[in-house]
């Protein structure tokens, strides 16, 4: 348990055992399940946490609430790593009311086989739900996780309850800093929606919030103007950096090469931050997230298949589907005998708003050689005009 305040706690779990986040992000430092309860004339339960964690949650529960009984359970969001044990509260405390709106319910009935028509609230946007001193008032944000997604606002201590929004990867016991493991958890699971991000922020603007305790990673009380403002970047597909992302196959080497030969090219133009990723030896939910950090990238991969290289495919792939926008993309092409990873690349990119291509295009023939160098000097000059 983690006191928020007098009358607010934290009964989150730690999840160390899992390997796969939604299945596919890796997660070496876990990831954190967070609920809450609001201790008043009539306690509130915020949220469960992932099936694997039922017993414990529940004895937590029943070791905070000692010989009371809660009024409310507030399902923000029905993705199981949140909602697996609602029936398994409902079922233990028998008088709580189950407060959603009408999609939670929906897909409530969809999960379980059951809606709790006998006891439930469903809510609308901006109704509030009265506690005694303390209240919630909810703020529906659809697609920043999932369509039935809210979040609400406890006026009295001016806290956010902010569903998946704010949350990162990482269990809480992690150390890890914020912005890295925020960042790949957020364009994984809600880069594609930027605008609905941006309206949530923009429904948010008027409202003074002193903590955010988000349903992952650490409950933030000072310094929230730097992550509503990495919030309002991301969701505006702004880069946050200055500097250049190389991103890289290489089958025998020589891809590796020309990239090795752009990077001294740029630093001889005086780029500081030229940060290079291996795409078959790196995170891809790390590469595709730093993509959108960045407000130039490179591409340099082999023609395989008469495509490119699976790697950089599934990472190109990663970055359009999340709505990769706003940005200047250089390329670079290996082939031995009949180069098309360029057009490819680019006919895929061509899809996104407002990416803009180096005129450069550098295509090495198997190995590097004057020509190809020449080309890769005057890439560089485009990307540092
Ligand atoms: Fe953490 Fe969208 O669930």
């Amino acid at each position: 348990m983690q006191r928020i305040s007098d009358d607010i706690v934290h009964i989150g779990i730690n999840d160390r055992e899992i390997d796969l986040f939604e299945g596919m992000y890796d997660v070496p430092n876990g990831v954190a399940y967070n609920s809450y309860i609001i201790f008043d004339d009539k306690i509130a339960v915020l949220d469960t946490v992932d099936k694997h964690f039922c017993a414990p949650w529940l004895n937590e529960v029943e070791t905070e609430l000692g010989s009371r009984e809660p009024d409310y359970l507030v399902v923000s969001h029905m993705e199981p790593d949140h909602s697996a044990n609602i029936v398994a509260f409902a079922d233990r405390y028998k008088s709580a009311k189950i407060v959603g709106n009408a999609k939670t319910f929906a897909m409530m009935n969809a999960f379980f086989g059951r809606d709790f028509s006998e006891r439930r609230i469903v809510v609308a946007d901006g109704d509030t739900l009265e506690l005694g001193k303390h209240s919630l008032k909810f703020v529906f944000a659809p697609m920043v996780h999932w369509p039935e997604v809210m979040v609400a606002y406890e006026p009295n201590e001016k806290i956010l309850f902010s569903a998946d929004a704010f949350g990162k990867f990482g269990a809480l016991d992690s150390g890890e800093p914020w912005d890295d493991e925020a960042r790949r958890y957020y364009i994984g699971i809600v880069g594609k929606y930027g605008v609905q991000v941006q309206a949530l922020l923009k429904k948010l603007g008027g409202i003074d919030v002193a903590k955010i305790c988000p349903l992952h990673g650490p409950v933030l009380d000072s310094n929230l103007g730097h992550y509503i403002g990495l919030y309002d970047k991301w969701s505006k597909y702004e880069p946050e950096f200055d500097g250049i992302m190389i991103a890289y196959t290489s089958v025998y080497g020589n891809t590796a090469k020309a990239v090795g030969e752009l990077e001294r090219e740029l630093k001889n133009r005086g780029v500081e931050n030229v940060e290079t990723f291996d795409l078959a030896r790196r995170d891809l939910a790390d590469c595709i997230a730093k993509a959108f950090a960045y407000p130039k990238l490179v591409l340099a991969t082999t023609t395989y298949n008469n495509e490119y290289f699976p790697a950089m495919r599934a990472f190109v792939d990663g970055i359009v589907e999340r709505n990769y926008q706003n940005r200047f993309v250089g390329l670079i092409e290996n082939g031995s005998w009949a180069p098309v990873a360029a057009k490819c690349m680019r006919a895929r990119l061509e899809t996104c708003k407002n990416v803009t291509f180096a005129d450069t295009v550098v295509t090495v023939r198997s190995a590097l050689n004057d020509d190809s160098r020449a080309a890769l000097s005057k890439l560089a000059d485009e990307l540092t005009e």
